[in-house]
């Protein structure tokens, strides 16, 4: 359909129109038509997408504010004037009873108080009136249409072109959560149409992968394409294989005997789908039945509606499903069909959308930089480019067994992810958009740094540098020593590492504990305060608990967990320097090859005089009775964490909750504050869930979650 030179031309003006956020003239139309065209065909044709959706909206709605100000200019063919479409020509296509429409889209609480106000607006209506809203998460899967018929599943298709989708009846009839007789004739209802998203629960999703993997079968490259490519395959024990779930979020058309419209008699879309819950749909739910956030509120007024929606931003990372947003629905019935539909979009919903999570960008360079232990990591260097509320400009690339299995080329487009807390990452390069100008990546061999040559050892991704004393490592062995969870030094980082360094001050990490303050106090930025807190910050880190100490010592493979163990084994850390591998064979949880690691370096002669300078210089190598408790109880689930419990609990004691609390190290407290943590839900909780909720900070568990945290 798009030669690979119409891609790249339609990839790089899709970038160049975004770059150029404020140009809305009337003769770039025709180019935002061709590119918002071609990423549709990505998106639903080929399963594909190489913008993100953000970056889609972007062009869509540029494209919507020329047509707005230049309606001459609008034809039948502009992309505003239909829905996207993903029909095939697999199956039947059958007619919705009713248009499916697309939604418009909002990105912060702003637009979320233009799309209110527009409400108003066009109904006439006061702006003091507050509209009540419900909102749902917007689920991230692929749609569907289910009519029932007389209390029966008789049709199920796909959303198609909005106006006719594929039949997928055999499909759907394999779901469990889609019920194959529901009574609707209890409430009137003779035919209906409902909607709702097909997804994949992420746990089973990794699950299906790993399978997949085991099974030499290609992997399925998000949860979503799994559901989407599940709901059309031939083969409806494929579908039923893919452990596939429906939520319903929508009635889109119910008549009662006579063919009249019976939607406006149940009020509230709120109260409708309650009413699909209890005959046997799985629904988005209410705070108290889901136990978190709840993942269907009604909102008193649309400023309630973005603190929902922000809510849900924060945590969708915990939600089992995959999420791209959430939906805002007027609440009334009667409103929404005062407010009616454009062609797009009805006039009374919006989608609010999240941060993108994936963009793409150009692989500029790889730089390889030298670890605390050698290893050698290739890093990206990016053109940068926003993600998820960041910018990233270099992502690590592990090592070269990764730039081989994507076959990563300098010069490449590449997909960037960035989910949650997780380190952004490159997903794939973007094959179809080379241009023959791509260059292979080129793993050194020798040391960037200090020129041995790498060497890589069989069972090991990494290749490594084996000097020692390579500039690099020892920089970065000092840098690991100060840090967070190795001794935890306040106030000494990186480049007062490297500074200290370049002046000759360091050059191994005992050099730390004999720095002279008085020469720091006079560098330049520094002065009296900061050294004296440097001096305090390194005193205390002198009497740190060993298992740092071990951490500290850029042993391969010792991290703070092993440090612990380890610690837990010995009184001193002199003593390890004795053992040997019998020794480490009794501790359950040390393997091999940290065996191995640890023995080499107390066989090092230069590490055990540096470990000498160390103890002289007064760094602690006891394990103190008050260290061992100490131990323990950080290592608990709910260490320094505060906990309440609400409502009425159905599985333990009030009593035996608080204590099962306390075990697991948690402060029980009395009222929701902004200084607690968890708050466990039994049934029929009220005030303190709804504070909890709005704070926004407390992670809300039912009694289960509860249990599962504590491990009983
Ligand atoms: S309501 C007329 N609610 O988002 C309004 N849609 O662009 C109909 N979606 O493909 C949509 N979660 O399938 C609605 N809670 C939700 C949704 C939802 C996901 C999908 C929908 C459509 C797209 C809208």
């Amino acid at each position: 359909m798009y030669t690979t030179e119409e891609q790249r031309r339609l990839f790089d003006l899709s970038k160049k129109l975004l770059a150029e956020p404020e140009s809305t003239d009337a003769a770039g139309i025709k180019n935002l038509r061709d590119v918002i065209l071609y990423h549709e065909w990505r998106y639903y044709a080929q399963n594909n997408p190489v913008v993100s959706d953000y970056e889609y909206d972007m062009l869509y709605k540029r494209l919507q504010a020329i047509e707005a100000a230049h309606p001459e200019l609008i034809t039948p063919e502009s992309p505003t004037q239909r829905v996207g479409s993903d029909l095939t020509e697999d199956f039947a296509l059958v007619e919705h009873l009713t248009p499916m429409l697309s939604l418009d889209n909002s990105y912060d609480a702003a637009d979320l108080a233009g799309f209110d106000e527009r409400i108003k607006n066009y109904l006439g209506l006061s702006a003091d009136l507050e509209i009540e809203y419900c909102v749902e998460p917007k689920f991230d899967g692929g749609t569907i249409a289910l009519v029932y018929e007389n209390d029966q599943l008789v049709r199920a298709a796909t959303r198609g072109n909005g106006a006719l989708g594929d039949d997928i009846t055999p499909n759907i009839r394999t779901l469990r959560s889609v019920p194959l007789r529901a009574e609707f004739s209890k409430f009137g209802i003779v035919k209906a149409e409902l909607r709702g998203e097909a997804i994949i629960r992420k746990d089973i999703f990794v699950k299906m992968n790993e399978q997949r993997a085991a099974d030499e079968l290609t992997l399925f490259a998000n949860p979503r394409n799994a559901a989407t490519g599940g709901l059309r395959t031939k083969d409806p024990s494929e579908t039923a294989s893919r452990r596939i779930e429906a939520f319903i979020y929508q009635v889109g058309f119910a008549v009662d005997a006579s063919g009249n419209n019976v939607l406006p008699t149940f009020k509230t879309h709120d109260s409708l789908i309650e009413l699909l819950g209890n005959l046997g749909f799985k629904i988005p739910q209410h705070a108290p039945t889901s136990g978190g956030l709840g993942e269907r509120k009604v909102c008193p007024d649309i400023a309630d509606v973005a603190i929902f929606c922000n809510d849900w931003q924060n945590k969708r990372e915990q939600y089992a499903y995959e999420i791209d947003g959430m939906v805002v629905k007027a609440n009334s019935l009667e409103l929404q069909q005062r407010a009616g539909s454009t062609a797009h979009h009805p006039r009374w919903a919006i989608a609010y959308k999240f941060k993108a999570k994936q963009a793409t960008t150009k692989l500029l360079n790889v730089e390889f930089q030298v670890g605390k232990v050698g290893s050698i990591t290739p890093v990206a260097k990016l053109e940068p480019v926003a993600l998820a509320g960041v910018t990233v400009s270099s992502v690590s690339l592990h090592n070269e067994d990764f730039i081989r299995n994507k076959d990563l080329r300098l010069g490449d487009t590449v997909l960037v992810e960035r989910a949650g807390d997780v380190i952004p990452y490159i997903v794939k390069p973007m094959e179809e958009l080379r241009d023959g100008s791509e260059r292979e990546i080129v793993f050194p061999t020798l040391c960037p740094v200090c020129k041995s040559e790498l060497v890589r050892a069989e069972d090991e991704a990494a290749w490594r540098c084996e000097n020692p004393d390579c500039e690099a490592q020892l920089i970065q062995r000092m840098i690991h020593h100060v840090s967070k969870n190795a001794m935890d030094i306040d106030g000494f980082g990186e480049s007062q590492i490297e500074r200290f360094y370049r002046l000759g001050w360091l050059h191994n990490i005992a050099d730390i504990y004999r720095l002279d303050y008085e020469a720091i106090a006079q560098l330049e930025g520094f002065g009296e305060k900061s050294a004296t807190n440097l001096k305090k910050a390194i005193e205390k880190a002198k009497q740190n608990p060993i298992y740092r100490l071990l951490h500290s010592l850029s042993i391969h493979h010792l991290g703070i967990k092993a440090g612990k163990i380890l610690a837990a084994e010995i009184q001193n850390i002199w003593e390890l320097k004795d053992w040997n591998e019998e020794r480490f064979r009794q501790i359950k949880d040390i393997g091999p090859v940290l065996t191995h690691n640890v023995i080499r370096f107390f066989q090092n002669e230069k590490n055990v005089e540096l470990l000498r300078q160390m103890e002289l210089l007064g760094v602690n190598f006891n394990q103190t009775e008050a260290d061992r408790k100490k131990q323990v109880s950080a290592d608990a689930p709910l260490a320094g964490k505060t906990i309440l419990f609400t409502g009425t609990l159905t599985k333990m004691g009030r009593k035996e909750a608080a204590a099962k609390a306390e075990d697991a190290g948690a402060k029980n407290i009395s009222a929701v504050s902004g200084n607690l943590n968890y708050l466990v839900v039994g049934e029929d909780a009220g005030s303190k869930l709804k504070k909890a909720t709005a704070l926004g900070t407390v992670t809300i568990l039912t009694e289960d979650e509860f249990l599962a945290l504590v491990g009983s």
